[in-house]
């Protein structure tokens, strides 16, 4: 059963089906990133982190127009000097609490997803895209710097040239360009979007969830190093998944042809 999230004003959570959707609930300002919505993203994050019946999480934007444009201009007009680095350092923490969930996130950008709110898609697994829709780093334009991962998770993402005109041009891209890029994984008309993203989800809630997970970290902590301790931190997880109930339900599953029932043990 779905425990309940206590309410928050800028942030909505649902589970159904094994399948949480998070949604920024700002829209009208576009559903900018205040302090107390990255607040109340992280605490949605973590209720879908305990939430036993959550699988996957779809992360979205409330309206037609925004997935998120960007972080709250208004608030960074009146930043302190001091101010700056601690703002971009929470911001980094909330990201990063969504990155290692310990369940796949799929960014479903529907709509405007400009710097903080491109930044927090980044740090989801894999994202989808509205195809009526451009996204971008537009900070430099600003005379800022992206301040939530932007300027090191992009390069890790699309490399480090494509990377590099994104953000110094400040210019949006387009789907195709997206896609073209590896940057998002899927693009679908905006009225298809929420069909195309859920397929997606379906294909990751019929495997083992700690599978999921320590497939998850792997890729995340091994191509943060050389090949040879990447593969062993794969080696390390395999030995780990090994020891689990559901690596034998799942091999055991095949063999009798049937579905695997996973506990997540
Ligand atoms: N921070 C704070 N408020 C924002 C915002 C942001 N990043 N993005 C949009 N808004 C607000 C607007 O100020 C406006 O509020 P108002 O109605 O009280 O004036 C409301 O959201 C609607 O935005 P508006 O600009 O009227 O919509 P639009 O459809 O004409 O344009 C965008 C949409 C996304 C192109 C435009 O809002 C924009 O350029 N936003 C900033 C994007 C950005 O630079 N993000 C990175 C910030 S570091």
């Amino acid at each position: 059963m779905t425990t309940a999230m206590p309410d928050l004003e800028f942030v909505t959570y649902a589970c159904e089906n094994r399948l949480a959707t998070i949604t920024v609930n700002r829209p009208d300002k576009l559903n900018a990133l205040n302090d107390e919505v990255m607040a109340q993203i992280d605490a949605a994050f973590a209720h879908a982190k305990a939430d036993a019946d959550c699988g996957v999480v779809i992360l979205t934007g409330a309206g037609e127009k925004a997935f998120v444009a960007g972080a709250d201009i208004g608030e960074l007009a009146t930043q302190t000097v001091r101010g700056g680095k601690a703002k971009s350092l929470r911001g980094q923490a909330v990201l990063a609490n969504i990155e290692n969930l310990g369940k796949p996130v799929i960014a479903m950008i529907n709509g405007y997803a400009f710097g903080g709110g491109l930044e927090l898609a980044l740090a989801c697994h894999v994202r989808t895209l509205a195809a009526e829709t451009k996204i971008g780093l537009p900070e430099v334009g600003l005379s800022i710097i992206p301040g939530y991962g932007g300027t090191q998770r992009l390069p890790r993402i699309v490399g480090r040239g494509r990377a590099l005109e994104m953000i110094l041009t400040g210019r949006p891209i387009s789907p195709e360009t997206a896609l073209l890029f590896g940057l998002v994984n899927r693009v679908a008309p905006a009225a298809e979007l929420r069909a195309t993203t859920e397929k997606l989800a379906s294909a990751m809630l019929g495997n083992g969830p700690l599978a999921l997970a320590m497939a998850t970290e792997a890729v995340l902590r091994g191509s943060e190093t050389t090949l040879e301790e990447g593969l062993r931190i794969e080696c390390d997880l395999f030995g780990i998944i090994s020891s689990t109930s559901d690596m034998r339900e799942g091999l055991n599953a095949f063999l009798e042809k049937r579905k695997p029932d996973y506990t997540g043990q």
